[in-house]
C-alpha cells in the first residue's frame, strides 16, 4: 500500500502534528517537498529547526505568499498534493475570520494558481478537511425521522439548553456525520472555509481533470499535538491540565459527543486514499474517525484516571460555534480505501500521557 516510488509529494503544512507523522511514512517517495510558515500559535514563537525526513526539502513560508511558491515550484513538479496547511482555532475563528480565511480560503486558492501557472499540476491532491463542515449535523426523532438540527444560539447555551432542535423544535438523538447522507452546515468560520477549500478544490480538480480525495477528520488527537494550542486539540488540552495535577474543566455539562481517532489511524487513512486514486470527474469526500465515539466528560476521566489527578469537573462554560454531537460513520472510508482505525482509545490514550508527561515537566 505505502509503494510510493516515483513520486513526488507536495505536503503543505507537513511541519505540523499530522504533516510530521505522515513525513515518516513517505520513505518510498522519490522527493518530499514541505511548505510551512511554523505558525507560532502551533510551534511556539522560537521554532526549533524543523527536523525533516531524509528524502524531504523544507520551505519556510506562507501559501498565501505568491513568490513561495515560485521557490516551491522551480524544478520541482509534485504529482502528488497533500494540502495539510490551515488556521484551525473553532471558536477563535469567530473573531478572526480575516486570518482564518487569509490562509484557509485565499492560500488554497495561491496555491492552485501557481501550481497551474508553473505547468505543475499534480495526478492528486488530497485535503484534510474536518468534521466541523457538518455543523450540528443530523439528529433522529424516536420515530426514526431524521432532521438537521439547527445551531445552538446564544440564548440556548447562557440557559443551559445544550441539545440542539428541529426546524419545528423537535428533540432527538444525534446521528453519525456521514457525506453521502449529511448535508454540510458550518457554525463557525473555521467550519466555513475548510467548506470553501472543498469547494474550491473541487471546481478546479475537476476542471483540470485532476483526481480529489477529501477527507473528512473527526477529532484527532496523539503525541506531537501542540500543547499549549488552547484554540485546538481539546483532548490534548485536558491532557495537559491532568498530567499537571490540574482538575480537568468540561465545558457545558460534560455531554458534549466526540469521535477522537489517533494521527496513526489518520496517516493510514491518507495513505489509503493516496493508493487508490477516485476518478479525475468525480471528487470523493469520506468520513474518518475512529469507529467509537463518546462523551467529553467520559474521555476526561479516563484521562484523569490515567494520571491520577482529580476527576473531572463540568462548568456551565460553553465555546460558541462548538458542536454538541460529532462522530463518523467510516463504513465508506473503509469499502472505498480499506480505510480501518487500529489504535484502540487506551492505547492512544497511553501515548498521548507521556506526551503531556513530558511537556508538563517543561
Ligand atoms: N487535528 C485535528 O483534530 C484535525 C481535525 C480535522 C481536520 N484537521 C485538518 O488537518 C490539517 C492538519 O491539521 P494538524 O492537526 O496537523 O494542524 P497543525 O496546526 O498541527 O498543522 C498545520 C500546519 O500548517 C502550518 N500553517 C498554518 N498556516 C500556514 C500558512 N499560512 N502557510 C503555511 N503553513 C501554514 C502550521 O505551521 C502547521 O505546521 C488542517 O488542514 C486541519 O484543518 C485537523
Amino acid at each position: 500500500m505505502n509503494d510510493l516510488r516515483g513520486e513526488n509529494i507536495l505536503i503543505t503544512g507537513g511541519a505540523g502534528f499530522i504533516g510530521t507523522k505522515l513525513q515518516k511514512e513517505l520513505a518510498s517517495a522519490q522527493q518530499v517537498v514541505v511548505v510551512d510558515n511554523l505558525h507560532p500559535q502551533v510551534h511556539g514563537f522560537l521554532p526549533l529547526p524543523v527536523v525533516m525526513a531524509e528524502n524531504a526539502t523544507f520551505h519556510r513560508g506562507d501559501i498565501a505568499d505568491p513568490d513561495i511558491w515560485g521557490e516551491v515550484l522551480s524544478g520541482f513538479t509534485p504529482t502528488m498534493l497533500i494540502h495539510l496547511a490551515a488556521e484551525t482555532g473553532t471558536g477563535q475563528s469567530l473573531t478572526e475570520s480575516a486570518r482564518h480565511s487569509h490562509t484557509n480560503v485565499h492560500g488554497t486558492a495561491v496555491m492552485i494558481d501557481a501550481l497551474h501557472r508553473a505547468s505543475a499540476l499534480p495526478n492528486h491532491v488530497l485535503l484534510t478537511s474536518s468534521r466541523a463542515v457538518y455543523g450540528e449535523g443530523d439528529w433522529a426523532e424516536p420515530s426514526g425521522q431524521t432532521f438537521s438540527a439547527r445551531p445552538r444560539d446564544a440564548l440556548a447555551l447562557e440557559n443551559a439548553r445544550w441539545a440542539p432542535l428541529g426546524p419545528a423544535g423537535q428533540r432527538g438523538k444525534p446521528m453519525p456525520n456521514s457525506a453521502a447522507r449529511v448535508s454540510p452546515r458550518p457554525t463557525n468560520i473555521y467550519a466555513a472555509t475548510k467548506l470553501a477549500q472543498e469547494n474550491i478544490l473541487s471546481s478546479w480538480c475537476q476542471s483540470f481533470q485532476v483526481p480529489l480525495s477529501i477527507l473528512r477528520l473527526q477529532n484527532v488527537y496523539g503525541a506531537g499535538q501542540a500543547l499549549d494550542n488552547a484554540y485546538t486539540g481539546v483532548l490534548t488540552y485536558f491532557a495537559r491540565q491532568a498530567a499537571s495535577g490540574e482538575t480537568v474543566e468540561v465545558y457545558e455539562d460534560g455531554g458534549i459527543i466526540r469521535d477522537f481517532v489517533h494521527v496513526t489511524d489518520v496517516v493510514q487513512a491518507i495513505l489509503c486514499a493516496l493508493s487508490a486514486p477516485p476518478p479525475a470527474t468525480q471528487p470523493r469526500t469520506l468520513d474518518i474517525g475512529s469507529g467509537t465515539h463518546g462523551t467529553l466528560f467520559a474521555y476526561a476521566t479516563q484521562l484523569a484516571m490515567a494520571a491520577g489527578s482529580p476527576p473531572p469537573a463540568t462548568s456551565r462554560r460553553y465555546r460558541a460555534g462548538d458542536v454538541r454531537s460529532a462522530f463518523a460513520d467510516v463504513e465508506c472510508a473503509r469499502r472505498e480505501i480499506g480505510y480501518k482505525p487500529v489504535v484502540p482509545f487506551r492505547e492512544g490514550l497511553a501515548d498521548l500521557m507521556e506526551w503531556a508527561h513530558q511537556g508538563a515537566s517543561k
